[in-house]
């Protein structure tokens, strides 16, 4: 543990229950490595999602649908490693990644139990409603505990064919007002509401119990989301409406590299100080 690190109350799902009930809003961001967990821990997030945006911002690729659920426990295992140094307070939740828990309740389960076990994290996310009802009710009932997500989900984003906001006919609000039941049922604890209209998060948050946590989906949820990479600025060219961005990384690292490059280049670098 960091020497300065004192260790806190850790966030429990109990915890965030209350805090929906106190009307205590719950802060929620990514993080797919040591470093920045520490740093997040430190500054008091309430959860930390190892979320499969990994496969993007970390790994490049398009879509969250190639990451692996060894490459998800890679990051998983150094996110729990780095809340353990600080102050141990952020409840950390993995997300199970795309055909992870799809093809059936017992592979699901054989998953789940894979990503509980391997390190010490709280919980899993798995995004669906109905389709995934059973496989939920499956993994909580051995006590692991289940985060959903609904709304845009990623692992379908060649399903709908865009990043557009989601559930704004009816049909689909309706449907996605259903689900939120459906997966409180199930025995969710929480459950993620990414880009859908601020009056539908409102009221899918009004209807259940358990905490709601936004992402692009209003002020009116129980909680926010964002990816950290998004907020610190790290990728120029990603800058959605629902994102705001806490500080530009992506100049000031670019800045120090250009001029460390320089440095090097003029041999200021290293001076007689900074040799042995
Ligand atoms: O993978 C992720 O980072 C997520 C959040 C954006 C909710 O699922």
């Amino acid at each position: 543990m960091n020497s300065n690190a004192q260790k806190a109350a850790h966030v429990t799902t109990r915890r965030l229950l209350d805090m929906k009930q106190n009307g205590e809003k719950i802060s929620v961001l990514t993080a797919y490595d040591y470093t920045m967990a520490r740093i997040l821990d430190r500054a008091g997030v309430d959860v930390i999602l190892v979320g499969d945006s990994a496969s993007n911002v970390f790994s490049g690729h398009n879509t969250t649908l190639p990451i692996t659920i060894e490459e998800m426990i890679y990051h998983a295992k150094a996110v729990v490693r780095g809340v353990q140094a600080e102050t141990s307070r952020a409840m950390v939740v993995i997300d199970m990644p795309f055909m992870s828990y799809q093809l059936s309740g017992e592979e699901a389960l054989r998953n789940a139990g894979k990503i509980m076990k391997e390190h010490e994290c709280d919980a899993v996310k798995l995004e669906g409603g109905r389709v995934i009802a059973e496989t939920i009710k499956r993994i909580t009932d051995v006590g692991i505990p289940v985060m959903g997500h609904l709304g845009l989900m990623p692992q379908s984003i060649y399903k709908y064919g865009s990043y557009k906001v989601r559930a704004r006919e009816e049909r689909e609000a309706e449907q996605l007002l259903e689900d939120a039941r459906i997966v409180e049922e199930a025995g969710a604890f929480a459950v993620v509401l990414e880009k859908i209209p601020t009056d539908l998060a409102a009221e899918v948050t009004s209807s259940l119990t358990i905490p709601t946590i936004g992402i692009g989906a209003g002020v009116e949820c129980d909680g926010q989301v964002l990816v950290i990479n998004d907020i610190l600025g790290l990728n120029r060219e990603f800058h959605p409406r629902f994102v705001r961005r806490y500080a530009d990384l992506n100049t000031i690292i670019e800045n120090a590299a250009r001029q460390y490059v320089q440095d090097v280049r003029e041999r200021s670098f290293p001076s007689s100080e900074e040799s042995y």
